[in-house]
Parts: structure tokens; sequence; C-alpha cells
């Protein structure tokens, strides 16, 4: 399958569920770079804030992340693949997507991501997530599965992805609650949103 019928495919998912999960959709080569990049970048734990705040942060997710800036080497293949993908869902979803914002993210053994939704309805900010998964050798017991929820029924469970290297997830943001189980070895990965403008009067959202 080639880049263009990967994301038609996906676009079909979309459409017909709201989420999509493609295994070996993200080119090998490139996800061998952006591993090895992963592991040399300075990373920052995303449970951000002071005091307690932290603490219960902490609770919530443990993960440690790094956000892409850089449009040359690896990240900018990254940003491009994260464009063209923009580019097929505005055509034939006309979601209307402006603007991408995406971390590393490293789950150390035992780090989760407790149930959350990425963006809330009505905010109208994030509009569609997607995830690429970077991690080699993954097999089920080595935990770090993302767990998608039913928009109307948050404990029914509609689909569990193995966090495997080349699998992308994308799902609606507003929709779909989600989880990331426990890992039991580092798993590593790229998470990023893309955006609805939601600029008013001159002002520019910022894009994070
Ligand atoms: C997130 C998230 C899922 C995953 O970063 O908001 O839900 O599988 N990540 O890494
Ligand atoms: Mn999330």
């Amino acid at each position: 399958m080639n880049q263009n019928e990967l994301f038609d495919q996906v676009c079909a998912d979309l459409r017909c569920q709201g989420f999509s999960v493609r295994p070996n959709a993200v080119p090998l080569e490139l996800c061998k770079s952006l591993f090895a990049h992963a592991k040399q970048v300075d990373l920052k734990s995303a449970g951000v804030g002071r005091g307690s705040q932290k603490t219960l942060n902490e609770h919530i997710r443990g993960d440690s992340i790094s956000w892409i800036e850089e449009q040359a080497g690896a990240e900018g293949q990254w940003l491009d693949f994260a464009a063209e993908l923009q580019l097929q869902v505005n055509r034939q979803l006309f979601l209307g997507l402006f603007s991408f914002e995406s971390h590393f993210a490293i789950y150390r053994p035992g780090a989760f991501y407790k149930k959350h939704v990425d963006s809330f309805k009505g905010q109208a900010n994030r509009v569609l997530s997607v995830v690429a998964y970077l991690s080699p050798d993954w097999s089920e017991s080595d935990g770090g599965q993302l767990v998608l929820y039913s928009d109307t029924q948050p404990d029914v469970e509609i689909a569990r992805v193995e966090p495997r290297m080349g699998t992308l997830a994308v799902f609606l943001s507003e929709d779909f609650p989600h989880e990331v189980l426990p890992a039991q070895k580092d798993r590593c990965s790229i998470a990023g949103w893309y955006r609805v403008n939601t600029s008013q009067s001159g002002r520019i959202d910022p894009p994070r």
C-alpha cells in the first residue's frame, strides 16, 4: 500500500467509525530514525506543575515528553508525513485541520496514562489525535496498550492497540476516552494533535 492508499484507508476508517488503527503505516526506516532520535532528546516529565498539582498529574500520566520543532532530518520527515495526512483528511472529510503539534513520549516501566479525552466538546481546539508507535519487538505481555472506549458508553472498550513500531492510531479527539496501560519496558511513541483555527479578531490561537 502506498502512502496515498494508506491515508485513503485512514479517512475511510474515520468516516465510518471515528478512529483508525493501521499497522506498518509509518515507513520502517523513518520509525527507526525517529526511535534513535527519541532516545537522544531531552525528555521532560509530562506530569508538570508544582507541589501537590505535580503529584496529582503524576497519578494521571507518567510519560516523559519532548515537543517536535525540528523541520529537518527524521523529525522533518515525520512532520511531512503528518502534513500529508492533514491534507488528505481535509480533502476527504472537510475537518478543516489547521495546525499540528506533536511530541515524543517515553513511558518507562510502570508508567501509564489514565483514561482521558484529548479535547473537550465545544472548546474546538484539538480535533484529531494521532499516535505513531516506535518501540521495536513489542509483545502483548509488555503491556502499554492504548485502550479506546466508546463515546456514548465510556466503560465499553472498543479497541486495544499494541504499541508496535510502525503502527499508527488516529481518532477524533473529542469523541474517544482512552488510556495507556502500564508498560513493562520502555514504550516509545509520538503523540500529535491537529487543531482547527480558532483565531478570533486577529488573535491567533497559539499552537499550544
Ligand atoms: C496522549 C495519549 C496515547 C498513546 O498522549 O494523550 O493518549 O498510545 N497517548 O500513547
Ligand atoms: Mn490522549
